[in-house]
């Protein structure tokens, strides 16, 4: 299969705008031409950073607190330092910044990296990384392809597991995606779209790069989030569903339940919801994807709300 028959949940409609934004980059605007790291950066040396993505709607940062709640309670877990002072309002300032010198308000994605920043020396130990942190925000023209909703996204299960917390906590949301981006070329080699990833022991956990929903008999059900990402659109979905009387459980399950499944869909802040056309070349239900349209226009709904004046 070409790779152009494939999809991915981060596939954007095409915007030459993008060639001509400015990029934060350690409290400059730069050109995106321009916009570099040193190769002692700790993030591009080992994968030695933390980063967020947001969406702009209307202005604001869609769900704000809680993507800055994520990145500096795993800052602190691994001991980077953001700088003496520096919280959540100064982030907000240079993400502002940065949209309005690209002129947007709607419609835009923002890539935040933090990494433990420049070292003295290309080696691992973190008290090399002396000159630190480095902070970049990159923020696209970004609008997901229309063509997916209908489409949905194929899925393959693949050897690649998301592992214990004493390994890799998968609730880092680390630079090193090699975990994440193995499964996505097992996937791509299955001849799928993305990878269906399971935990440690056998139960269906999460893709490479979004949270997994099944729905079933008229209830939701997703893993129990002890081995994936701590997705800020799994939240909302699982808040949703319990404001509005949707039975929603986060539970061990397998492939069993996924393969005779009514509904799949996956979750992240770029997609919102991205329904799950098939799974290992099985079609997921009849097509008809009642719950995850209507999931989908109360998690509308909430962007709207989150980000009204
Ligand atoms: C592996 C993985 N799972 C899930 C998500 C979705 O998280 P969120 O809903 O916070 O965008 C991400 C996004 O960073 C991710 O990298």
């Amino acid at each position: 299969m070409s790779k152009i028959d494939r999809n991915s949940t981060h596939d954007a409609e095409e915007d030459a705008r993008n060639d001509n934004i400015v990029i934060y980059v350690n409290g400059d605007l730069v050109p995106k031409s321009q916009a570099v790291v040193s190769v002692y950066d700790s993030g591009f040396m080992l994968g030695d950073g933390m980063w967020e993505g947001l969406r702009l709607h209307n202005g604001r940062w869609a769900f704000f607190d809680d993507h800055m709640d994520r990145l500096f309670n795993a800052l602190k877990s691994v001991s980077i330092d953001i700088g003496i002072g520096i919280g959540p309002r100064d982030v907000l300032d240079i993400l502002n910044r940065t949209a309005e010198a690209n002129g947007m308000t709607d419609d835009a994605h923002c890539r935040l990296m933090v990494t433990r920043g420049r070292k003295a020396k290309p080696f691992q130990h973190p008290d090399l990384s002396r000159f630190g942190p480095t902070i970049v925000a990159i923020v696209e023209h970004s609008r997901p392809a229309s063509g997916l909703q209908a489409k949905g996204i194929r899925l393959a299960t693949v050897p690649q597991v998301r592992g214990l917390p004493m390994s890799q906590d998968a609730k880092y949301n680390s630079h090193s995606k090699l975990n994440c981006v193995i499964a996505c070329l097992q996937a791509e080699q299955a001849g799928a779209d993305e990878g269906l990833m399971l935990d440690p022991h056998g139960f269906v956990n999460t893709t490479n790069a979004c949270n997994f929903f099944i729905v079933r008999r008229g209830e939701v059900w997703t893993s129990t989030g002890d081995y994936c990402m701590n997705g800020v659109t799994r939240q909302k979905v699982i808040d949703l569903c319990r404001a509005h009387d949707i039975p929603v459980f986060e539970k061990n399950y397998s492939l069993y339940e996924a393969y005779g499944a009514d509904e799949a869909f996956l979750t992240g802040t770029f997609g919102a919801q991205t329904p799950v056309a098939e799974i290992d070349g099985k079609r997921i239900g009849t097509g008809d994807r009642p719950m995850t349209t209507r999931i989908r226009a109360l998690y509308t709904d909430l962007v709207r709300e989150n980000t009204s004046g």
